[in-house]
């Protein structure tokens, strides 16, 4: 009985220390947190439950064989939370949550029952951040320089993902079995995309984009994914037009325009004397 107890407190400590780790934008279309099972499903009455432990109620989706059951749901959560729909098959009871914000912000627990007992599955502590990243640069420049940091010393199996956070699923870049993975690149980045080397050790995942076009304005995402956690930090990247060809004539027409008038005040005193002497000798 005593062994038991020591082993359900061990249990209990460790699923806590595995807390899984999500972290987001305020302001990004929806919010993934992994729960995947491999035990039985329970045969009757199987209930997969979504709560957060700070909120009263604490119900934040559930899931019953037949379906959701959201009667006790927290209604600040009322339209924004779903689950595959094949989760009892594929055993999938990851949640999407759309629209976070920072008040999301919070610890979740996954858990599944039968009615009489519950066994959780999965902590995940979200993390809802409500500043973003914003670079500028003009098109015609050499090279720009999104930035992404984290923790340094990161494990070996650690993926980076570089998407447009605008255009779909469009992936910018991949870094992935301590290499770079092209293989999914979107052929607008093609060539023109670069991370630091050593960024496992010093965790500075930034990404170097050559030649920035117009084109390449709009939000970028850097997804982390860390032994079970998922990080992702956005940046906002704004390429203005190029310096107008307009605005070249104009800054040269200045620059004509202040040195003849220049040289005209320099040799003013020419100018005048020639007048006494034409006034000299009509
Ligand atoms: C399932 O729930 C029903 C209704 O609440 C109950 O009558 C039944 O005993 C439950 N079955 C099991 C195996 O717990
Ligand atoms: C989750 O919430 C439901 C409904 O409030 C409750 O019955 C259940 O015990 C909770 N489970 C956990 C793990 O907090
Ligand atoms: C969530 O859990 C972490 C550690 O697991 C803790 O530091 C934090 O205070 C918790 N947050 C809330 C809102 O309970």
């Amino acid at each position: 009985m005593k062994m038991f107890v020591v082993f359900v407190i061990l249990l209990h400590v460790s699923q806590h220390a595995l807390a899984v780790v999500v972290e987001v934008n305020e302001g990004e279309r929806s919010v993934l947190l992994p729960c995947l099972f491999s035990g039985p499903i329970p045969e009757d009455n199987a209930t997969v439950m979504w709560n957060r432990s700070d909120l009263h109620p604490k119900s934040v989706h559930l899931r019953r064989a037949g379906g959701d059951d959201l009667r006790g749901q927290n209604q600040r959560y009322k339209e924004r939370t779903s689950m595959n729909r094949y989760a009892f098959i594929t055993k999938d009871f990851s949640l999407t949550l759309r629209k976070p914000t920072k008040t999301d912000s919070g610890n979740y627990t996954c858990s599944i029952s039968n009615g009489r007992q519950e066994r959780p599955l999965r902590d995940i502590q979200l993390k809802v951040k409500d500043q973003q990243v914003e670079v500028k640069v003009r098109e015609g420049s050499h090279s720009v320089i999104l930035p992404c940091k984290t923790t340094p010393d990161l494990p070996e199996d650690t993926t980076v993902e570089w998407t447009r956070s605008d255009l779909g699923l469009m992936t910018v870049h991949v870094y992935a079995n301590g290499n770079d993975n092209l293989m999914t690149q979107d052929e607008v980045y093609r060539d023109r995309t670069k991370m630091n080397e050593d960024l496992l050790r010093t965790g500075d995942l930034s990404l170097t984009l050559k030649q920035p076009t117009v084109r390449d304005s709009g939000g970028y995402i850097c997804t982390i994914y860390r032994d079970k956690d998922i990080l992702t930090q956005k940046v906002v990247l704004q390429v203005k037009e190029p310096f107008p060809s307009w605005a070249k004539a104009v800054l040269v027409l200045l620059v004509v325009l202040g040195v003849s008038g220049g040289l005209l005040f320099y040799f003013r005193h020419y100018f005048m004397s020639g007048e006494c002497l034409l006034l000299h000798y009509p």
